[in-house]
């Protein structure tokens, strides 16, 4: 994505191989910071705290921070002891599982002591491939906008999906980028998310960046814009996607999709194949719904009237912030990859085959 005319990713690799600089995405909207970690243990802690997040970002990032742990030590001990910590850092999107495990068992069949520079390669080739599939999904994903034939196309997404979750491109906002780029009239309905507002601080960004019309609706609007007509097809991300077809995404997304069915109003996922989970089918639930500290929904933080970012309090009762939800497949009209549009009963057996 372009940022202030500059073609900028959201992770770039220092030449010098020692650190990797990042875009701390808890300041946006109000500042654009970059961050350089350089070292495993900043990199557990920038996806701990979500100053990256979105489910590929995460996975690239966590193999860049493999890769900087193997400077100091590279024995298959401690290759296992890195791995858990970052595989812990944050336990729904299973794309930092995948890219984790990945680089691990590529590891394990090289010697010790070119093991450093082979990861922070692979974990740079795993950069590159997220751009090109999210390319990919932009282009599947237009295809499938281009069907509805409207004048002014409607989409409403969820969370942020966006550049800012991968790469570039993003996975739900690539086909928007590009319906965008080709001369479509679209216009995007931007649900907050509560309780982190992922759509309202970073969704919104990315679009007035790339001057794409766009409204901020509070999450509780989408089931009334939906029944007036106002919207012509949900389009979101996803964490997991099981072989059945069943998508994990964002709290939230459960509720769009329930209300999009009602409307007969097409709801579409967007993901590359790595946040397919082959080991998750039907009853059988192999993670964990991350839950997040209270707080994220007790306190908001915003700037205040002197230019300062501050945190103030909103609430005080107990609260329970589960960060993720299912959305069963039924409820889900296609799913967009690199692969091509597919039917999310289908996508298991197409991966496989
Ligand atoms: O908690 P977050 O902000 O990491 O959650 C992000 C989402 O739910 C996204 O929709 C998902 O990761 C897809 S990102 C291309």
């Amino acid at each position: 994505m372009k940022i202030n005319n500059k073609n900028t990713r959201t992770l770039q690799a220092s030449d010098s191989k020692t650190f990797i600089k990042i875009i701390d995405q808890t300041r946006l909207p109000h500042e654009l910071i970059f961050k350089d970690l350089y070292s495993l243990a900043e990199v557990v802690e920038a996806i701990k705290t979500m100053q990256v997040r979105g489910a590929p970002l995460i996975g690239v990032t966590a193999a860049f921070g493999l890769a900087l742990a193997l400077k100091d030590e590279a024995s298959d001990a401690y290759i296992a002891d890195v791995a858990q910590q970052l595989i812990e850092a944050r336990p729904t999107a299973v794309n930092l599982a995948w890219a984790v495990n990945k680089l691990t068992t590529f590891l394990l069949n090289n010697e010790p002591k070119v093991r450093f520079e082979e990861a922070w390669s692979f974990a740079q080739q795993m950069a590159e491939d997220d751009v090109r599939n999210n390319k990919k999904i932009g282009m599947h994903g237009l295809q499938l906008l281009r069907t509805h034939k409207k004048h002014k196309l409607n989409v409403m997404t969820h969370c942020n999906a966006g550049w800012l979750a991968t790469i570039d491109y993003g996975t739900a906002l690539s086909p928007i980028f590009l319906a965008h780029d080709a001369g479509l009239d679209v216009h995007v309905w931007v649900s907050e998310t509560r309780p982190r507002n992922q759509g309202m601080s970073l969704t919104a960004w990315e679009l007035s960046q790339a001057k794409i019309p766009h409204t901020i609706i509070a999450d509780n609007a989408a089931g009334l814009l939906m029944q007036e007509g106002n919207v012509d097809c949900v389009l979101v991300g996803a964490d997991r996607i099981a072989y059945d077809g069943q998508v994990v995404n964002k709290i939230g997304t459960y509720l769009k999709a329930l209300a999009a069915f009602e409307h007969n109003i097409p709801f579409y996922v967007a993901a590359p194949i790595s946040t397919f989970d082959s080991n998750f089918i039907g009853e059988h639930q192999p993670f964990e719904i991350e839950y997040r500290h209270p707080n994220e929904l007790l306190m908001i933080s915003g700037k205040n009237n002197q230019g300062m970012m501050e945190s103030i309090e909103i609430g005080s009762s107990p609260a329970l912030n589960p960060a993720f939800d299912l959305t069963p497949a039924k409820f889900i009209t296609r799913v967009i990859c690199e692969k091509g549009i597919l039917e999310p009963q289908s996508m298991g057996d197409l991966i496989n085959g």
